[in-house]
């Protein structure tokens, strides 16, 4: 087991000034995590998206709080010196006394070491009162995948100059309200470059070109885990799925041939 040290929130701003890029993926499972914080990732994150990436759902809304914390702790489990952020679900933060409420199960249950919340100057008030009480919090805005019903589907944001202006003002606000790190999702790279020197915290982008202090991936797009759609912002960097199909088919052809189990696999 890597036994290296974990980071810690103050770890980021060197990071950002010694431009040292985060590297940040995401995983809900125990040997993923394992793999992961084998390789060197600097932050897991066990996102909403496990909605769509491990149960089958069309969009992140069904994911409840219960179900984000078996997976925190189940990936908890496999990286235990990884610096871990837990991502509050659809409608937990509402308010900010659901907000403590929940974020508390991320950090007491579940071992995380933040929480990420989807927003910008309408979560303020949540995140400062998350940080006063003693969570740290990476905020997301840009693309919010949570308000898909309310955004008729996932589109590029801050695309024009007077929403390229509040996803600045976005961007304010969470930094004033204590957030440690900022996710830029899905905004053109121009204006997630003007963020990311605006902003004394890091910003982690996904969709949102070179010049972030970090990147955040999808696991099953790096690790070709997912069926044929890639999003133009992943990359594959293995094609995991299909050697699972080679694998699954190639057991099944032995047993159906009585050549599985041979001998060396007899007692
Ligand atoms: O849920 C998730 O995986 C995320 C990333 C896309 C940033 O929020």
């Amino acid at each position: 087991m890597n036994e290296r040290k974990k980071l810690t929130v103050s770890a980021f701003r060197k990071m950002k000034a010694e431009k040292h890029p985060a590297v940040m993926v995401t995983a809900y499972d125990s040997f993923t995590a394992a793999f992961a914080e084998k390789a060197g990732i600097d932050l897991i994150l066990v996102g909403d998206s496990v909605g769509m990436a491990q149960m089958g759902y069309s969009s992140t809304v069904p994911v409840t709080m219960d179900d984000m914390i078996h997976h925190c702790k189940c990936v908890r489990r496999g990286a235990p010196n990884t610096f871990l952020v837990g991502d509050m679900p659809f409608a937990s933060y509402a308010f900010p006394e659901q907000a403590v409420k929940n974020a508390c199960r991320f950090i007491q249950e579940a071992g995380c070491d933040c929480v990420k919340l989807e927003g910008g100057k309408e979560t303020a008030s949540v995140i400062a009162k998350l940080v006063e009480t003693g969570i740290p919090v990476m905020a997301h805005i840009g693309l919010r995948p949570q308000q898909v019903n309310v955004l008729g589907g996932y589109k590029i944001q801050g695309k024009t100059p007077e929403a390229a202006e509040r996803l600045l003002e976005d961007a304010d606000a969470v930094q004033a309200a204590g957030a440690f790190s900022v996710v830029l999702e899905c905004i053109p790279a121009d204006l997630a470059d003007i963020v990311t020197k605006r902003l004394q915290i890091s910003t982690i982008g996904i969709g949102a070109g070179i010049h972030c202090d970090g990147q955040v991936q999808v696991v099953n797009d790096i690790l070709g885990l997912g069926l044929d759609f890639l999003p133009k912002h992943a990359k594959r960097y293995a094609r995991i799925g299909e050697e699972m199909i080679r694998a699954f088919e190639d057991y099944a052809s032995e047993v159906r041939e009585g050549t599985f189990p041979g001998l060396e696999n007899s007692h």
